[in-house]
């Protein structure tokens, strides 16, 4: 087409100056439209960049799980950022001028400059409530078998979801009523959540006055259950769940004394490096010294009402191996699943380093809520070592300066603040109770050596310290802890339980003893590698004897027998005193008796073996079903006989009492 012809010749220079007829017109009009419409998309745009400038800042740069962003609106320390358009989690963790340093909790691959950075305001937190309990969560609560479920074992990054389930109902019974005034931390009421663990509902921080109705029956998490009527006339409807900063420790009214011991079955722990409820303790181990086998014993035997595990993931497959066996165990205490008062907080391999951060945080948060609740909980976390590991990273990527083997100063602070989260409480509330968290964290020193910066910071905070030997393991002997190396400091506080309650007056006198004997064999043992044993003297040969009965018969504990994985503490202050008082009379009838003679006594073979003959087993069911009840009578019998028959012998005066 050569153009219109009345428009040949004529000024053409605007499109909106045609004057010449009604078609002409109409177009001109729908010109002028579509131009004003572009202008208003171009000013929105503008517009919203201007916002976004306001509210967001951006990224400038990415190394690794660290973000480098600038003109974040509002930042403090602390605060949530989403980054790109995954919404990627991280946390700011310096601030200088107009630049934030932001540790990401999710893997930064795909992350560019100029990516979107938004400030949500608020700390990393924990949702909690009814749902929580049998739950596998990663460092950001995202319950993992739910997502699993959803998106197979390959998790697209930016999926989020919910922690806990917000559609399933719960039975609510309401423990107090209208009228009743409440302060945060009071009981309101409860929920059955699983087969074995009652949920407590708390009144949430920062809410007191009185309940003006409170109502029972099914409600969802996110449905109000209470009303309470502030001072101030205010009213608060209070649901079933509540949200917590990971980073800030739950309030307490009163610290309590660590007094009374966190039973563990576990015969070189409860007798010799006892912890107590609300104590904390380290069991640092090189590779394969069994630091695994012994936190899971913990988690399954130990007088805790809750477990919390925390994997840090020592190898990638040891975690999958973890999560699909920790929820078949079962529980000897209850006779159901240990996932049914359990929680597992897993550090999955496409998390990225940072992420072991929160999964710490977020496990001694939940422990902290239902310690709060009145319960007895239990922390594992398996290795804390690695958590370490991701600070000296994060550290080296920060550009802090390293003290010692690249860790930074400030890791001193990070393990005090964990274990300083232990503590047995008297929790806030008009109706106190008490609860306890206990924290047990295994350390992976490389190359087994204990001076390395974490374990010997972490030696320094724990009340226990369980430290795993590579010798001992090598010879089979578990657990492998080593008794010289380990220690208690609690065992003072605890004296008076043994005494009272297990009815042991003297057990601490012979631990006292035991462990002086120990040391003493250990002296001999190393002598007769260089003389031989045949070169000691006879009394020395039947101390070195006693030694290796003792440890074989006492402080070595198969965790995957049925019998030996659990002591009662009455029946180990039972054995431990049977070798005592045999160790007494032998000890001196050994001035003279030939040690080979006292080998072959009865009392000495049955002396061993009384860490499995203690027990009635169901073999079928392989459970125990009682208590052997004759067998230390049998045992002192044999021994009076065979002492009266030597004395005799040997002409020796001696009395078994
Ligand atoms: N109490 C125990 N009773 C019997 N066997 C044990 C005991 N403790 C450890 N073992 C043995 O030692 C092996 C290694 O233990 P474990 O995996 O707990 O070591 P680890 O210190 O966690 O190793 P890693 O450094 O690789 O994480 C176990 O597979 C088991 O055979
Ligand atoms: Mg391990």
């Amino acid at each position: 087409m050569q153009g219109h012809p009345s428009t040949k010749g004529k000024h053409n220079f605007s499109p909106y100056l045609k004057r010449d007829g009604n078609t002409q017109n109409t177009a001109n009009v729908g010109m002028l439209i579509e131009f004003r419409y572009k202008c208003l998309i171009y000013y929105e745009i503008t517009l919203v960049r201007l916002v976004r400038k306001i509210t967001t800042g951006y990224v400038i740069r990415v190394s690794g799980p660290l973000v480098i962003a600038e003109n974040v609106p509002n930042p403090k320390i602390g605060d949530v950022v989403h980054i790109g358009d995954n919404k990627l989690i991280g946390e700011i963790i310096r601030i200088s001028g107009n630049r934030v340093s932001i540790q990401v909790y999710e893997d930064t691959s795909g992350i560019r400059p100029k990516d979107p950075v938004e400030n949500t305001g608020k700390p990393l937190t924990a949702k909690l409530g009814p749902g929580i309990l049998k739950q596998i969560y990663d460092g950001l609560q995202t319950p993992l078998t739910v997502v699993w479920s959803k998106h197979g074992p390959f998790v697209p990054r930016g999926v989020k979801v919910e922690p806990l389930d917000t559609q399933k109902k719960w039975e609510f019974v309401p423990t107090l009523k209208e009228g009743d005034e409440v302060e945060p931390v009071d009981i309101i009421g409860t929920v059955q959540e699983t087969a074995v663990i009652q949920h407590r509902i708390l009144v949430p921080h920062r809410v007191s006055g009185k309940i003006i109705d409170i109502r029972e029956g099914k409600y969802t998490i996110k449905e109000p259950i209470a009303t309470i009527q502030t001072k101030d006339g205010k009213k608060i409807e209070v649901t079933m769940m509540q949200e917590w900063p990971v980073k800030i420790r739950r309030p307490y009214k009163k610290k309590l004394p660590p007094t009374k011991p966190l039973i563990t079955g576990m015969r070189v722990i409860d007798t010799f490096f006892p912890i107590a409820m609300g104590g904390s303790a380290a069991i640092p181990g090189g590779f394969g010294t069994g630091k695994t086998v012994t936190l899971q014993s913990l988690a399954k035997w130990s007088w805790a009402d809750i477990i919390i595990y925390v994997g840090c993931g020592e190898r990638g497959n040891e975690m999958a191996d973890v999560i699909t066996h920790f929820p078949e165990l079962d529980d000897p205490r209850t006779g159901h699943k240990l996932i049914e008062r359990s929680i597992f907080i897993a550090n999955v391999s496409n998390l990225p380093v940072a992420a072991r951060e929160a999964s710490v945080y977020m496990g001694v948060t939940i422990g902290e809520y239902f310690r709060d609740q009145g319960y007895n909980v239990a922390l594992m976390a398996d290795s804390t070592s690695r958590w370490m590991e991701a600070v000296r990273e994060l550290g080296g990527r920060l550009g802090d300066v390293p003290v010692e083997e690249g860790f930074p100063a400030y890791i001193v602070q990070l393990i005090a603040s964990f274990y300083e989260r232990s503590g047995r409480v008297l929790t806030l509330g008009r109706r106190p109770r008490e609860g306890s968290l206990t924290i047990m964290g295994a350390v992976s020193p490389p190359g087994g050596d204990f001076l390395e910066p974490v374990t010997a910071t972490t030696m320094r905070f724990v009340g226990t310290l369980w430290a795993l030997d590579k010798k001992l393991a090598f010879a089979r002997h578990f657990p492998a802890i080593n008794w010289t190396l380990s220690f208690s400091r609690y065992v003072d506080l605890l004296r008076d339980y043994f005494a009272k309650e297990l009815n042991a007056p003297r057990f601490f006198d012979y631990r006292a003893r035991a462990l002086k004997i120990l040391e003493e064999g250990m002296r001999l043992e190393d002598i007769s590698k260089i003389i031989g044993e045949k070169a000691l003297q006879n009394k020395e040969r039947f101390i070195l004897m006693f030694t290796k009965m003792f440890k074989d018969g006492y402080l070595v504990q198969n965790a995957f027998d049925v019998v030996d994985r659990y002591t009662p503490p009455e029946i180990q202050a039972r054995i431990l005193e049977a070798f005592m008082r045999y160790y007494e009379v032998m000890v001196r009838l050994a001035e003279r008796v030939p040690v080979e003679e006292i080998a072959g006594l009865e009392s000495t073979r049955m002396l061993p073996r009384l860490k499995f003959s203690w027990a009635v087993v169901d073999e079928e069911e392989e459970r125990i079903v009682g208590v052997n009840e004759e067998l230390f009578e049998r045992f002192y019998e044999s021994l009076r006989k065979e002492v009266e028959m030597l004395a005799d012998k040997y002409g020796i005066r001696i009395s078994l009492d």
